[in-house]
């Protein structure tokens, strides 16, 4: 059987958030006790969007500081950029030629970063999934811990591992690469792992602060939609105190949470920051205005992202120790490529 490996990315654009901190980065710590896992700041998909970028070798640096800074240790775990090992690239190539077009078409990711003028899209953004799909695959990784929004994704991958492995059946028997693996009630043989999501907990989409319906990202324009990880106390407090809500005092109950988006996002924010269920959080603060809720707010974020973000800063200020933190990394993964490249050119005929 395939050994269990978990596989994460992170783009390289623009400033990490509360929402990548708590629906990826806390998970990927947290998987480094159970699991055999690769962190990879993703700098061949920072192009997709958007090709020419002011300070990528920055960005790609400012990523990696945050995963060392939230606790990941790539002493005992893989962390390095994607463009360092080329067989993202050439694995991605072979899934644009497993995956149809009407695959990606589907993809409403596509649909939302495209936006109307689709015809003038890289090609690039299109094959986003394949390059993904590739990422996964190339370490045969069983689970990627990711946010409710890479949940098509995922199971594009999934989509890509059955065609290849069920296209490629006999090829990969008389290559004698075949792994039995369970599909449902039976046991099936092919070479790519059906890779499992793992979408859970209680940050598996951080919504913006502005807008209840909007997930926290990025590439919002408003400032004021997302705490950043480089955000300082005053930055917190000042972002906190402007954030949306109702007039109405919080509920003592969860139902009371129905219909509220921006009470719903605050208290679940407040519940994943403080490992504790939502139904706690209102059982303390239930009756309470959000005039009252917000400063408690503020005081814990700024007391559990404090320690991340002024080790972030220390480790910024040695830019030489990520650089070789991410050259090492990259020869370890490039090892599991290389081997994973061989075995898919010998199943092709390549
Ligand atoms: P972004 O979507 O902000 O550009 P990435 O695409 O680099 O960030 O995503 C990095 C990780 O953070 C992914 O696992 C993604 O699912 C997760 N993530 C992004 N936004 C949120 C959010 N608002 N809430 C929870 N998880 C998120
Ligand atoms: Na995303």
């Amino acid at each position: 059987a395939i050994s269990p490996r978990v596989f994460s990315g992170v783009q390289p654009t623009g400033n990490l958030h509360l929402g990548n901190y708590l629906g990826a980065i806390r998970k990927f710590v947290a998987l480094q006790e159970s699991h055999d896992c690769l962190y990879c700041v993703v700098d061949l998909h920072a192009i997709t969007a958007q090709l020419v970028h002011d300070d990528l070798p920055g960005q790609i640096r400012s990523i990696t500081a945050a995963f060392l800074a939230a606790g990941i240790d790539p002493a005992r775990h893989i962390v390095f950029n994607q463009s360092r090992v080329s067989g993202h690239a050439e694995l991605a190539w072979i899934f644009n030629c497993v995956a149809r077009i009407g695959w990606m078409n589907r993809m409403t990711q596509f649909k939302e970063k495209a936006g109307k003028d689709r015809e003038n899209a890289s090609l690039g953004l299109l094959a986003y999934p394949s390059l993904m799909a590739a990422d996964i695959l190339l370490y045969r990784a069983t689970q990627v811990p990711v946010g409710d929004d890479q949940k098509q994704h995922l199971e594009l991958t999934r989509d890509i591992a059955a065609k290849f492995n069920n296209d490629f059946s006999q090829k990969i028997a008389a290559a004698g690469l075949g792994v039995p693996m369970a599909m449902g009630d039976e046991t099936v043989n092919g070479y790519f792992p059906i890779t499992e999501p793992l979408i859970d907990g209680p940050a598996t989409r951080v919504m913006s602060l502005k807008d209840g319906a909007k997930k926290m990202s990025k590439s919002d324009p408003s400032d004021l939609s997302r705490i950043n990880l480089t955000d300082d106390a005053e930055a917190i407090a000042r972002k906190i105190r402007k954030a949306k809500t109702d007039p109405d005092a919080l509920p003592s109950e969860l139902e009371g949470l129905a219909g509220r988006p921006e009470a719903d996002n605050l208290v679940g924010i407040y519940a994943a920051l403080a490992e504790r269920p939502k139904a706690d959080i209102l059982a303390e603060f239930g009756g309470r205005q959000f005039s009252e809720f917000k400063p408690a707010l503020v005081d814990l974020a700024v007391e559990t992202l404090g320690p991340v973000t002024s080790e972030m800063r220390r480790l910024m200020a040695d830019p030489g120790h990520i650089d070789a933190v991410l050259k090492d990394g990259g020869e370890r993964a490039g090892a599991i490529a290389e081997r994973t490249m061989k075995d898919v050119k010998q199943i092709i005929g390549l």
